[in-house]
């Protein structure tokens, strides 16, 4: 249940003169907060933080990070545990439901998600109207949106069941429709999904399945994409889960919510980031370029960013990132490339990067996506591919991020003010009189 804050005391905040109080509380875990929701109600003034760099949008029992200790729990539990001990099944049930599934719970919620898998027929037909060479992102962005069509009675977000069912069916259709966006790329027949497998199973006999030949599942890779699924899963209140709860604060069709979170991740400096990188890997090429793109990266007037490095929250590394490395390896062993060239550049890029002292003082270590695009190639996605296997893990973070929104007793439609710095109010002049 939200609202578990604690007082922890008065901030003092004087403004010609006049002082004002406000509350300071305390989480869990984290830093305090001072609460200014009566700022402007009191001072007539509003606060300022572009990017949200010092901002709490919300309070939240989901996913909890560390960024100076480079820690990362899911409902309490650390993130290597989970991607070590849990399943990303597992991992949907503690985000959704708060803790860890009985196994008579995990088989009824298995055996739910499993029994959602399928979509719409109508659906398919949508894929018609794409371009075969259409951006991935741009395709998933379109048809979950379009997911919103199929569900009327998921509108009424104020019924529990109504929300436990929206999240169900997005959980379980993500991988379907990945799947169907990466076989309309590639030309080949939709594959529908088998109940006597996995998620990461279906997944990927989804994916790379073919009519001609029966698919042997590699229990390596399957494992390896079930562990790719649990280190995207949620993430707090970044970019695109802030996009979903916003969008979902004005009542909007959860599926709509989430078709925004999509959209939102597509970026190159969020989701889009291990696209960018393993594009990034490729153009380095070799060992020796290495430093060109070290000085490109230090160039005040260069734009160009090392990519899969860097990140607001964690200013030490990425707990993801090194369960991601170790994933790397086993999947490139399982597949007998080892130290193809990209890895090299990679684990040479990483060992160069952190010794540089303009990473070491920006605090930039590789993030999540430093990693995940080595795997995910070795695996044979195509690199467009990449963003849309971040939005299908992300989707449950989302879900659940926007029903504990939606059950937050204080929750509000999202509006931000702003300062303004445009004309004052000027007459209207006829063009004849414009000189
Ligand atoms: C994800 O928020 C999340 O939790 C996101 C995510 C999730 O799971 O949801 O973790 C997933 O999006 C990971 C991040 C993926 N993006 C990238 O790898 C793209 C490359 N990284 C950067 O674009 C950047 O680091 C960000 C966007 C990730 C963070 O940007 P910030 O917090 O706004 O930091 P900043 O841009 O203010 O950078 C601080 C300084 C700047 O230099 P100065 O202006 O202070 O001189 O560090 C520099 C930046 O120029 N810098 C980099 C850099 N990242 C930051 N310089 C070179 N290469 C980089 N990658």
């Amino acid at each position: 249940m939200i609202n578990k804050t604690k007082p922890a005391g008065t901030a003092k905040l004087e403004i010609n003169g006049t002082t004002y109080d406000l509350p300071i509380l305390s989480g869990s875990l984290g830093p305090d907060v001072i609460d200014v929701k009566k700022l402007y109600g009191q001072a007539g003034v509003f606060t300022l933080d572009p990017g949200f760099t010092s901002t709490a949008s919300c309070e939240s029992q989901i996913t909890f990070i560390d960024g100076d200790e480079g820690i990362l729990l899911h409902r309490g539990y650390p993130i290597d545990e989970l991607a070590d001990q849990s399943g990303y099944l597992e991992v949907c049930y503690l985000l959704l439901n708060g803790k860890l599934p009985t196994q008579t719970e995990f088989k009824s919620f298995a055996k739910e998600v499993t029994q959602h898998t399928l979509l719409h027929t109508q659906m398919d037909r949508f894929f018609d109207g794409f371009r075969r060479d259409s951006h991935p992102m741009a395709m998933l962005t379109g048809t979950v949106g379009a997911l919103s069509a199929f569900y009327p009675s998921s509108m009424d977000s104020s019924d529990p069941e109504e929300r436990r069912l929206a999240s169900i069916r997005l959980i379980a259709k993500m991988p379907t429709l990945a799947a169907r966006i990466y076989k309309y790329a590639v030309g080949q027949p939709f594959v529908n999904p088998r109940n006597d497998l996995s998620y990461a199973e279906n997944f990927l006999r989804m994916c790379f399945s073919v009519p001609a030949e029966e698919y042997k599942i590699s229990p390596t890779l399957a494992k390896a994409m079930d562990r790719f699924f649990i280190l995207h899963a949620d993430h707090e209140q970044n970019a695109s889960t802030s996009t979903v709860r916003l969008a979902g604060s004005s009542g909007a069709h959860p599926y709509a919510a989430i078709a925004a979170g999509v959209a939102s991740l597509w970026g190159p400096s969020h989701g889009g980031a291990n696209e960018a990188c393993l594009n990034m890997l490729q153009e380095i090429g070799s060992v020796d370029r290495i430093p060109e793109f070290i000085a490109r990266a230090k160039d005040k007037d260069d734009p160009f960013r090392l990519m899969g490095f860097g990140h607001r929250v964690y200013k030490n590394y990425d707990p993801r990132a090194k369960v991601m490395q170790q994933t790397a390896h086993e999947v490139l062993d399982e597949l007998g490339v080892r130290d193809t060239p990209i890895l090299k550049v990679a684990m040479e890029l990483e060992k160069i990067a952190l010794e540089d002292d303009y990473f070491i003082e920006k605090k930039l270590y590789p993030n999540v996506d430093f990693y995940s695009g080595i795997i995910l190639d070795a695996m044979g996605f195509p690199t467009e591919m990449f963003t849309v296997l971040f939005a299908l893990a992300r989707t449950v973070g989302w879900v659940s991020q926007l029903n504990e929104m939606i059950e937050d007793p204080t929750q509000r439609i999202g509006r931000p003010r702003q300062i303004y710095t445009g004309e004052a109010k000027r007459s209207f002049v006829p063009v004849n009189q414009r000189g």
